[in-house]
């Protein structure tokens, strides 16, 4: 089969190319998928750089955290779940190819009437939206939301999941005046450009000061987080984009003098704790796209040859909204001989 291998860690995507590779078949407890689409997201480029936390165990790899397509066969155990299903899946690895292998615990139906381009977007970053914001912050009806880099993927479905929990004010920040429009056509109420006003710009937006805060910028924002964070707030670091050392997180009296409480979430440290919560997000924000309370506009790249230059993109803060790969047609079939 193809797939798309990263040799060894790099700044750009100089060692990632299309490579014929071995079909995986799957073990116990696992189902392959013919990958119909696969999401691009930023960590895939986290791993390439080998930053700390998203560095693999070794090298070559074939990258690639979430995908959508139907079920190829299903490994000893797995119960569930029928050959010719057409389901989406997140995955430690492995995407960005014409097979994946995946836990059949972290898969998901995906109905009829939902496109399997909108799907694959679906496993790593619907499911951390709702995750964020429904599971860790518990946003409750009316709470004024902040959240940082907003011109990404995630930045592009939170307003619209954080709809959903009748939040009040939506703020994000962006770090480019350019990214301003498509922050705000993805549903935020105010975006703000990331400069040195940006914190009487965010009270003024909030009139006040915000319930919840998601911030994926390593530990390089928590002053201003705590310095826009109201009485009560939970601030939440999800991300690392710079890839830098984090700092030391603030002082006891600081967040116990505002009970304000710092926390933090990896999608994927939960898949590998508890994925039975990531896949009950996952229905949770497949059923959101089937409802249309979530719209999730995706750019569709049509070759696996392509995705390091997404990657490069991604990379040089110049994409826009979420990318996913046609990885195959096959997947639109249920070929029994292929069910071995
Ligand atoms: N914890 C979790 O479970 C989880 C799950 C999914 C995603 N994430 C994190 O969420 C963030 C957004 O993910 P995404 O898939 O939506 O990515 P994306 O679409 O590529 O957006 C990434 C954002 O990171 C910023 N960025 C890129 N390179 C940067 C750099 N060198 N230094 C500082 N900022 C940089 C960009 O914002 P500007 O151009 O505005 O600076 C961009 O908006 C990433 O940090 C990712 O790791 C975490």
């Amino acid at each position: 089969m193809r797939a798309l291998q990263m040799d060894s860690p790099a700044p750009d995507s100089s060692t990632t190319h299309v490579v014929r590779t071995q079909t995986p078949t799957p073990g116990p407890g696992q189902v392959s998928i013919n990958v119909a689409y696969a999401g691009i997201n930023f960590m895939d480029v986290m791993t390439r750089r080998g930053d700390p936390g998203y560095a693999p165990l070794g090298w070559p790899l074939v990258p690639g955290l979430e995908v959508a397509g139907t079920v190829r066969a299903a490994g000893p155990g797995v119960c569930n779940i029928q050959v010719g299903d057409r389901v989406a899946a997140k995955l430690s690895g492995g995407g960005f190819a014409e097979v994946a292998v995946a836990d059949s615990k972290l898969v998901a139906p995906v109905p009829d009437s939902l496109d399997l381009s909108a799907a694959a977007a679906a496993p790593l970053m619907l499911a951390t939206a709702v995750l964020l914001l429904r599971d860790v912050a518990q946003l409750r009806a009316g709470e004024r939301l902040f959240m940082h880099k907003v011109s990404g993927g995630v930045g592009s479905v939170v307003p619209q999941v954080a709809q959903t929990l009748g939040v009040g004010v939506r703020v994000g920040s962006v770090s480019r005046s350019s990214s301003i429009d498509a922050a705000t056509a993805a549903g935020w109420d105010h975006v703000l450009h990331h400069d040195d006003a940006i914190e009487d710009a965010a009270r003024r937006a909030a009139g006040g000061g915000f319930d919840v805060i998601l911030d994926p910028t390593g530990t390089t924002s928590l002053e201003l987080d705590l310095a826009i964070a109201a009485p009560g707030a939970r601030i939440i670091l999800f991300g690392n984009a710079g890839g830098t050392a984090p700092a030391a997180l603030p002082p006891f009296s600081r967040l116990l003098g505002s009970n304000v409480g710092l926390l933090g979430f990896s999608i994927t440290a939960l898949a590998r704790t508890n994925p039975d919560r990531v896949t009950d997000a996952l229905v949770a924000g497949l059923d959101m796209l089937v409802q249309r309370q979530v719209h999730l506009p995706v750019t569709v790249i049509e070759s696996l040859t392509d995705v390091g230059a997404i990657h490069d993109l991604l990379a040089n803060r110049v994409g826009t909204g979420k990318y996913v790969v046609h990885v195959n047609d096959r997947s639109s079939t249920c070929d029994p001989r292929l069910a071995l």
